[in-house]
């Protein structure tokens, strides 16, 4: 593994591992997370925090069965009375939160896992009417997005996602083909796919964005850019383009598959269909119909909230939450019976567990400066330089001399207010994301143990 590298390792060095080492979609990984010395309140957490523009990701960890490719927290096929159960600690931990942290302002929610859309009509219910109760949000005042898998989806289902004001479904269709489906370990969703799409459409909800993998070991390239076209068809709102990770404790991994080579040249016949199709690039993985983006490349309809900038808030177990200097979640797992124990530990909760952190990571201004940098490089609009200068004093090429390698490898290129990667950049975007991580932050997720 990297880590145990040095941060002064050159690029070119670096590269040797190849275009894929990890998706850095946030920093740091969870790996890095440790448990605290002691306990933290989290009214003292919070306390000193900008709350006027937080982020509210609400956790759901049940699916209908459990993908080969998949190492998320989430567990299939859940009683009802673990459901239940669970979103009761849901609603405890929300009343606990706004006591901890008043004067709270979300400006996103996002309701992820997991499948949220394996809960039932009134289960779903029950989580809207606990966060209009316990958090007073609405989803009509702010964007939400709903995670869903297509065998999940029904007319009823999204009537109540439409009302609670659900403007963004996030489908995880994975592959339009059967054969391609079944390597990746997923059930054959096939038939659902086409239907439960029509049905957000009837519904009238805003943004369909569309998930596909590509890189399995045994799918051919013209396959997979035939499930592109058939994506690029339907003309979605959002794509997003995920290259096969095989993760330990995946079924995947267990039976000793690894990804396809040809991931590079998928990626590339990919991305070139969607921009001829009428998509822009956002990042690596993420394109966007061109008509919705602005001339940055975000989109017009762009929330109030920067990633890199702003913190979250997360709700149930798995989720994590973000203040400026801290970054605090519960424990990690993939193997069912420890994600089993992992929730009903959860469902027990006192109020006292609840109103403090157990476990994360504190960032000092360095891997704050890195946090930010690592964000923005690598979405396609870039590091806006004076911004960086204005939140950090000085210049991130000043911070971070390292930066000048990838400018002298025409990986990225700076015209002085911007610093972006290039297409031959967004292409290793996988690698160098990890390659700007900290030495302190890939010495942990070495060190983390992938036992359960
Ligand atoms: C939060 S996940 C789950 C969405 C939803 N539960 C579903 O499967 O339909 C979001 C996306 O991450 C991608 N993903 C998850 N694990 C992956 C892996 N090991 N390699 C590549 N992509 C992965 C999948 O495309 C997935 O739809
Ligand atoms: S990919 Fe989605 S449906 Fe499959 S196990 Fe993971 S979270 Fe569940």
């Amino acid at each position: 593994m990297l880590a145990t590298q040095s941060n002064h390792l050159t690029f070119q060095t670096f590269m040797q591992a190849g275009p894929y080492v990890g998706y850095s979609y946030s920093y740091p990984h969870k790996t890095a997370y440790r448990e605290f010395d002691c306990p933290r309140r989290l009214a003292q957490l919070w306390e000193a925090e900008k709350r006027d523009s937080l982020f509210l990701y609400v956790h759901i960890p049940f699916c209908e069965f459990r993908c080969g490719f998949c190492n998320l927290f989430t567990y299939s096929q859940p009683t009802t009375e673990l459901v239940s159960g669970y979103l009761r600690a849901i609603r405890r931990q929300a009343t606990i939160l706004r006591r901890e942290i008043p004067n709270v302002r979300f400006s996103r929610l996002a309701i992820g896992g997991g499948t949220p859309s394996f809960l039932s009509c009134s289960e779903l219910e029950d989580l809207f009417g606990l966060l209009g109760n316990s958090l007073s949000l609405h989803g009509s005042a702010i964007p939400v997005s709903f995670e869903v898998s297509p065998g999940t989806v029904d007319v009823d289902k999204l009537r109540i996602l439409h009302d609670f004001g659900v403007d963004r479904i996030s489908m995880g269709v994975q592959s339009f083909a059967a054969h391609d489906l079944a390597s990746l370990g997923r059930p054959n969703e096939q038939a659902s796919i086409l239907k439960a799409i029509a049905l957000v459409r009837d519904i009238g909800i805003e943004t369909l964005n569309l998930d596909l993998i590509y890189g399995s070991d045994r799918q051919s390239i013209a396959s997979w850019t035939d499930s592109v076209s058939a994506a690029a068809e339907i003309q979605p709102e959002e794509v997003y383009l995920y290259p096969l990770y095989v993760r330990p404790l995946t079924g995947l991994a267990n039976i000793n598959r690894t990804p396809s080579d040809h991931r590079p040249e998928m990626y590339r016949a990919a991305r070139d269909l969607l921009i001829d199709a009428g998509y822009t690039q956002l990042s690596m993985r993420m394109f966007r119909k061109r008509d919705l983006t602005t001339n940055t490349g975000m989109s017009s309809l762009q929330p109030d909230y920067r990633c890199q900038r702003d913190g979250m808030i997360g709700l149930g177990c798995g989720a994590r939450s973000y203040t400026a200097a801290c970054h605090y979640g519960t424990n990690y797992s993939v193997k069912q019976p420890s994600v089993l124990q992992t929730i009903r530990e959860y469902t027990q909760n006192s109020d006292s567990q609840f109103g403090h952190a157990f476990r994360g990571f504190d960032l000092d201004e360095d891997e704050r400066r890195r946090r930010f940098l690592i964000l923005s490089l690598l979405l396609a609009e870039g590091l806006d330089i004076p911004e960086y200068e204005q939140f950090f004093g000085s210049s991130p090429l000043v911070h971070f001399p390292e930066l000048q390698e990838l400018v002298e490898l025409e990986m990225a290129r700076s015209d002085g207010a911007r610093l972006r990667l290039t297409e031959l950049g967004i292409e290793w975007s996988d690698a160098i994301g990890p390659w700007l991580y900290s030495h302190r932050v890939r010495q942990l997720m070495s060190e983390f143990l992938w036992s359960e």
